[in-house]
């Protein structure tokens, strides 16, 4: 039995960026380790810019690193052909925008038969459909044959989503990495999809990278908390413990801007204390 984790393992992301003849290097995650689980969530948080789009497509491998390495059960997987598509079947992605990650001209049955087609080789136009069908019920589109024939923009913003989250189990997942999965949406939905895709964690063990700006998201549906300061992972802990006792400057400046009054006003006047200084 293999160990079930996706490691991340001093990950470093260096860019090149070129003005006229000079060129610079932006050094956007500087040397990132952490481990996901089966069952478990962490939460990547961040102010823009600090790198965690980087990590997860890092992760994803639509970016290579300039070091470090991604091990899935404790292995190096190969970066192309037969092993991609491998690796790809066990690690998913849920993007910030469902509109753009869907295609406008698919019915949104299609858009989970073609993996299902992919990664279960072998099985029925019918049997590809009913597990279509059963995907969409999974993720409470239902009654899913009243959604499987409609196409992205015949859905709400919520629904898609929804979509994009029944894509990304199609091949079997086992780790989700899902990038600010929920910024783009209306705030009165934002929490009906984080409490679905909690529920999924819990009943097929997902693992899942959770990235957002939102520390009292990041604290209710995550295990862990990791908090990135310019490429760099400054404070990581249980997630409780990262809001009641933060150890880093930083974590307590986001703290203090997060709008959620309960024990976070004491914080927002020690900062206001410390910045007057
Ligand atoms: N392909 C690229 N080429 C050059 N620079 C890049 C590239 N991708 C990202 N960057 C830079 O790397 C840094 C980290 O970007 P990244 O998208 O990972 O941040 P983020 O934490 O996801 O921000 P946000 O919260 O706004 O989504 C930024 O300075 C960004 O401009
Ligand atoms: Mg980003």
């Amino acid at each position: 039995m293999s160990v079930r984790t996706l490691e991340a393992r001093s990950l470093v992301k260096d860019f090149r960026l070129r003005s006229g003849l000079k060129t610079t290097i932006l050094h956007a995650v500087k040397d990132v380790s952490f481990t996901l689980e089966p069952g478990k969530t962490v939460a990547l948080v961040g102010e823009s810019g600090s790198g965690k789009s980087t990590i997860a497509r890092m992760l994803m491998k639509l970016e290579t690193p300039t070091s470090g390495e991604i091990l899935l059960d404790g292995t190096r997987s190969g970066d192309a052909g037969r092993a991609l598509e491998r690796y790809r079947s066990d690690v998913q992605m849920v993007f910030q925008d469902p509109f753009a990650s869907l295609n406008p001209f698919h019915t949104i049955i299609h858009h989970l038969e073609r993996p299902l087609r992919i990664h279960n080789r072998g099985l029925s136009a019918g049997e590809v459909r009913g597990k279509a069908l059963e995907l969409l019920e999974r993720v409470r589109l239902s009654p899913a044959e009243s959604f499987a024939e409609r196409r992205p923009h015949e859905l709400s913003g919520g629904q898609r989503q929804r979509v994009a989250i029944a894509r990304a189990l199609a091949p079997g997942a086992r780790f989700i990495v899902a990038d600010e999965p929920v910024s783009m949406l209306d705030v009165s939905i934002r929490l009906g999809v984080l409490n679905l895709l909690a529920e999924l964690q819990r009943e097929e063990q997902l693992g899942v990278l959770y990235i957002t700006h939102d520390l009292a998201t990041a604290r209710h549906f995550s295990d862990e908390i990791l908090v990135m300061y310019r490429g760099d992972i400054v404070e990581r802990g249980p997630a409780d413990e990262v809001i009641r006792n933060p150890q880093h400057e930083y974590t307590k400046t986001l703290l203090a801007a997060a709008p959620e009054p309960e024990n976070f006003g004491r914080l927002r006047d020690e900062v206001r204390a410390e910045l007057a200084r």
